[in-house]
């Protein structure tokens, strides 16, 4: 039997490469939108918070020291490696695939950071939104926060250039079919890499359809971290909050 190749979001997240190109997406910006979102959710100390494709872990690992019990989950094994250096009683990790269902149930989900629409059937992005569903107590809250991708389209730079610690970066990107791809190669060292992103550019109105199908009920609408009001032709981000009540 033939191996398969990985697919670009299991082997591009996995880099080291993938947090520098993505450095200045740190934790001082993390602890703004958690701060906002936290006041605005008013949710109590010692609540239970998923975070899901938590990455290295910096809302979890905020969230937590503000008094909620967190786990992180992520496919990348380097990245809950890193993450996990960070456990404690109140703070779990682990590797776990957010197309599969998970055991536990919490008060808050979240999907921060355009963590969703990375696979190419949209029964398998789908099977995201169950997962969230399926992790949510009773009048729990979910928070997806993703691109708004109107606005992302019409401001795609096609080609640039960045450059960090000597590793060289070249990006191009397109909008085609449905999905924004990034290409990306980096040059590191006398070696060249080539690693995508590819991202299915759900609107407002698909996530609308996709929560309402599994029952989650859609409370609000936010455009940025800062919790601006969503506006579809300005907004840089979509943030979603839903409540699983039925
Ligand atoms: C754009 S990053 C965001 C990470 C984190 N939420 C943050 O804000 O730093 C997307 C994350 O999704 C994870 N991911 C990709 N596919 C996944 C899957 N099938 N299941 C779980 N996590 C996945 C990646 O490993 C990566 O850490």
């Amino acid at each position: 039997m033939t191996k398969e190749h990985p697919k670009w979001f299991q082997s591009w997240f996995d880099t080291s490469y993938y947090h520098l190109l993505y450095k200045h997406r740190n934790f001082k910006e993390a602890e703004f939108f958690i701060k906002n979102i936290v006041a605005y959710l008013n949710l109590e100390k010692g609540d239970s918070v998923l975070d899901l494709a938590c990455g290295k872990g910096r809302h979890s690992i905020f969230l937590n020291s503000l008094g909620f019990h967190v786990t992180g989950l992520d496919l990348s094994k380097n990245s809950i490696e890193h993450a996990k250096t960070n456990e404690s009683n109140s703070l779990h990790f682990k590797v776990h695939d957010m197309r599969d269902p998970f055991k536990s149930k919490f008060e808050v989900v979240f999907n921060l950071f355009t963590s969703f629409g990375y696979f190419e059937k949209d029964e398998d992005n789908f099977k995201v939104i169950q997962t969230i569903k399926s992790s949510l107590k009773h009048n729990g809250i979910g928070v997806i926060d993703f691109m708004n991708s109107p606005v992302v389209i019409d401001n795609l730079v096609a080609h640039n250039t960045y450059e960090a610690n000597e590793v060289k970066f070249e990006l191009k990107r397109n909008y085609k079919n449905g999905f924004i791809t990034k290409d990306i190669q980096v040059k590191d060292a006398g070696k060249t890499f080539h690693f995508k992103e590819k991202v299915r550019a759900y609107t407002f109105e698909d996530f609308e359809i996709m929560l309402s199908n599994v029952g989650l009920h859609l409370l609000d609408c936010f455009g940025s971290y800062k919790l601006d009001p969503f506006n579809i032709k300005t907004s840089e981000r979509l943030i979603l909050i839903f409540m699983a009540n039925d």
